[in-house]
């Protein structure tokens, strides 16, 4: 008796969890990924960086365009956005990921936004 009482609290549980979970699109992920880019507290690439759509930008760093022709290797860009240090020594681009101003999860966002670029 008391066993499946249990049983039934969880299965009702697991309907709350299934009902309330609504899985992310790619879609979510590109618009999460372009706040970041242009959020002044996070990415900031606007800082140097000009980005289509992006107001005032910089323009220290190259302009972000054509990124998926520029950089069909995932990684390459993945460990810029890191830490360009890595690649060029001389590099003023802040190493987002070494330095902890963005996650993993922050930068593979926003490289799915640079990718529709
Ligand atoms: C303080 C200025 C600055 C900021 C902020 C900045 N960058 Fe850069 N970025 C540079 C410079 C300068 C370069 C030129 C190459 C180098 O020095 O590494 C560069 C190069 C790059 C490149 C290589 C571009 C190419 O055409 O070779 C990518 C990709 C890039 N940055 C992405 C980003 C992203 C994404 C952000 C935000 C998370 C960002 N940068 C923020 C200065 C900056």
């Amino acid at each position: 008796m008391f066993k499946l009482r249990v049983m039934k609290a969880f299965s009702i549980i697991l309907v709350i969890f299934t009902l309330g979970y609504v899985p992310l699109t790619l879609g979510d992920v590109v618009t999460e990924g372009k706040s970041l880019t242009f959020d002044r507290k996070k990415g900031n690439c606007l800082a140097c960086h000009a980005i289509e759509d992006g107001e005032l930008a910089g323009n220290n760093g190259p302009p972000l365009i054509a990124m998926k022709a520029r950089f069909p290797d995932r990684e390459v860009l993945f460990n810029q956005i890191w830490d360009p240090t890595a690649n060029n020594p001389n590099s003023y681009m802040p190493p987002f990921g070494k330095h902890g101003v963005i996650t993993r999860e922050e930068i593979n966002k926003i490289i799915e936004y640079l990718y529709t670029l």
